[in-house]
């Protein structure tokens, strides 16, 4: 029998309407256009509405994905969405999508590495399909930051925006699609990047001293900084490696959008062009799990990467975690 391999069916982004811009921030914290444009890259972030959730814009986002891979929800066996806002600890994101979509014949599951979540959720998939189990899937990345961000923290506060993205994975009996993953974790340096959930340590609590909300994010900036460059780096070579493709065959890396300087670090280790790396965190921010299908939608509806071209998605965040997948298209 010949290898099967996941193919994009389809890709789509959704992004909540409310725009937050950096006057916005200058009116509510210490801190200027000039600091965040310089020392982060951004611009605007959006805002979902109160009412809205991270299955409200992931559900928007799949449905966005199926037509545009021309199916329906009920051509879907597998959902797997990742997110560290999901708004249930049960049911889960990926199951109220499941619903909202009416996908029915699908099985669905949650999966949470945080910033890195849509590569771990699209790398599953792929076992998944390359298995033979399934034949459709649908990975989603879909996060609501501004809800577990702490407002009065000008470290963070200024960093985060929502935002969904989606595609439909596909089986194939042609050598195209994901064509190698790497994932990665280390535990042991998770107290970099944290958001409490039904425990906060005196740590943790002492950490946040601007408010008694301790289910916001905080991070050592510079600690996951470092790690984020060296790791952007190696994720992508290993990947290049795995899959047999030389750097120079890559049309476009598609990496994690947390920071411009964090991106143009890797970028200069990996020594590709800046036409050759996606860049959208002025437009976005960091909507963690969202922020690579939400790139990877724009660049292909940018037509930055053509068929038969090949591309990288790359990204680190909590956990710490990180990930990349070599796909061509
Ligand atoms: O998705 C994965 C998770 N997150 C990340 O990838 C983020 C990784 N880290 C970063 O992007 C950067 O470390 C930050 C953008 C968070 C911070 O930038 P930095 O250049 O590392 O700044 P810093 O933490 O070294 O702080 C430098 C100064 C400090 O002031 P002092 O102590 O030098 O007087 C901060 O208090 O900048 C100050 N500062 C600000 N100033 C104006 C921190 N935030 C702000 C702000 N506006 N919003």
């Amino acid at each position: 029998m010949s290898e099967i391999y996941a193919k994009i069916a389809g890709v789509g982004k959704y992004l909540p309407e409310k725009i937050l811009d950096n006057a916005y921030f200058e009116s509510i914290v210490d801190t200027s256009d000039e600091w965040i444009t310089k020392r982060v890259g951004v611009k605007e972030r959006r805002m979902s509405k109160p009412d809205e959730f991270s299955s409200d814009l992931g559900a928007k986002a799949a449905r966005a994905a199926l037509e545009n891979a021309g199916m329906s929800a009920e051509d879907i066996e597998l959902i797997i969405l990742a997110s560290v806002s999901p708004e249930m600890y049960t049911p889960s994101c990926s199951c109220m999508v499941q619903a909202k979509i009416g996908a029915k014949k699908a099985a669905a599951f949650d999966i949470n590495a945080a910033c890195s979540g849509f590569i771990f959720a699209a790398s599953v998939a792929n076992q998944f399909i390359k298995s033979g189990t399934y034949k459709n899937a649908l990975v989603i990345g879909a996060d609501t930051l501004t809800k577990i961000t702490e407002y009065k923290d000008r470290a963070t506060c200024v960093l985060f925006g929502d935002g969904a993205g989606a595609m439909v994975l596909t089986a194939s009996g042609e050598k195209t699609g994901i064509l190698g993953t790497v994932l990665g974790s280390d535990g042991a340096s998770g107290n970099n990047l944290t958001c409490c959930g039904l425990k906060a340590s005196a740590e943790d609590i002492e950490r946040r001293p601007f408010s008694d909300n301790y289910r916001t994010i905080w991070m050592d900036g510079q600690a996951v900084f470092k790690f984020a460059v060296k790791t952007m780096e190696s994720a992508t070579q290993e990947v290049a490696e795995k899959a047999g493709v030389a750097i120079d065959e890559i049309s476009l890396v598609i990496p994690h959008q947390a920071n411009k300087r964090i991106i143009d670090g890797a970028r200069r280790r990996l020594k590709l062009s800046e036409d050759r790396v996606f860049c959208n965190v002025e437009k976005y921010g960091n909507m963690s799990a969202a922020c690579v299908p939400i790139a990877l939608c724009e660049a292909l509806e940018q037509g930055r990467v053509k068929e038969g071209e090949k591309l990288v998605i790359v990204g680190f965040g909590g956990g710490l975690t990180w990930g990349s997948a070599l796909i061509e298209v």
